[in-house]
């Protein structure tokens, strides 16, 4: 009689620029931890490409996958089915493959919203002030509304794009006020900031200068490389509560895990592994 053996399992992240992606760490170091017989993958598609680089990863019976910039938004088209975290946001970053099923989710939300949790910032209630309208400022704006946040202000290098986030804020029931970045003031009104722009990825200064914050006040960098962008040196000047962008990395890698897995994720080798990579 055939006897069912232990099958292994392969997972994938897909995006460009993909070869600095700290996923394959993360999630190897998961592997390891539990004993998981899996390996995970930098795969590489270019914009325009993805439609064929999907095929080919169904080919290959890949069990799942991540998804990064450019095609968050657009491989929205190629699932089959869609979680209703991914629905609100517009933008999908983790995918299961049930047998050529597509399933899509967004991991970035709860990601995003799980170092202020465990750090015990409250939400409700407060201003917040949102650089940045692009792909991960949708995940963060719905975060905040789903929080209660008071209002959230929106201020982008294109207004354009700062008042149509404004518009999804709405109608997911958050106040929201659009602006452009260079006329943002009175910073000490805002309990919360957050970096949503790419401004630091290459050693930029910081999108808005920091002057006027407190201790009080927290500042949240997305960009996760380098750790410590100017934003983030700026706001540590000021004594401000920080948050650094590998703390959402990592959360939204630990959800990805527990969706493929359905067991909890080792969050302290898959954080030693994501720190071991800077
Ligand atoms: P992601 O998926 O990471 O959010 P994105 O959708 O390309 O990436 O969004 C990048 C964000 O960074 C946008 O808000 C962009 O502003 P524009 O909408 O005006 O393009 C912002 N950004 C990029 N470079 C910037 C710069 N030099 N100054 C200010 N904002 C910048």
């Amino acid at each position: 009689m055939l006897t069912r053996k232990n099958v292994s399992k392969t997972f994938a992240v897909i995006g460009d620029p993909i070869d600095h992606s700290l996923s394959p760490n993360i999630h190897s170091a998961a592997f390891r931890e539990l004993n998981l017989d899996c390996s995970y993958i930098a795969y590489r598609i270019p914009k325009g490409e993805l439609k064929e680089g999907i095929e080919s990863l169904k080919k290959i019976k890949i069990n799942g996958f991540n998804v990064t910039i450019p095609h968050k938004i657009e491989m929205m088209k190629y699932l089959d089915k869609i979680d209703e975290s991914c629905s609100i946001i517009g933008a999908v970053n983790t995918v299961t493959n049930n047998e050529g099923i597509l399933k899509g989710y967004n991991t970035d939300m709860e990601g995003f919203l799980d170092p202020l949790k465990k750090k015990k910032i409250k939400i409700q209630d407060t201003r917040i002030l949102l650089l940045g309208a692009g792909g991960a400022a949708r995940a963060i704006v719905a975060g905040f509304a789903k929080e209660k946040a008071k209002s959230i202000t929106i201020a982008n290098r294109t207004l354009e794009k700062a008042n149509n986030l404004s518009i999804l804020a709405k109608k997911i029931g958050l106040s929201s006020i659009p602006t452009e970045i260079n006329k943002i003031e009175n910073l000490e009104e805002f309990k919360i900031i957050v970096n949503a722009t790419s401004v630091g990825l290459k050693n930029e200064q910081s999108p808005i200068s920091l002057k006027s914050i407190n201790s009080n006040t927290v500042v949240y960098d997305i960009v996760y490389l380098p750790m410590n962008t100017n934003f983030i040196k700026k706001a540590k000047e000021q004594k401000a509560i920080i948050i650094y962008g590998y703390e959402m990395l990592l959360g939204q890698a630990v959800r990805a895990f527990e969706i493929w897995h359905g067991v909890e994720a080792p969050y302290n080798a898959m954080k030693k592994a994501l720190l071991g990579g800077f």
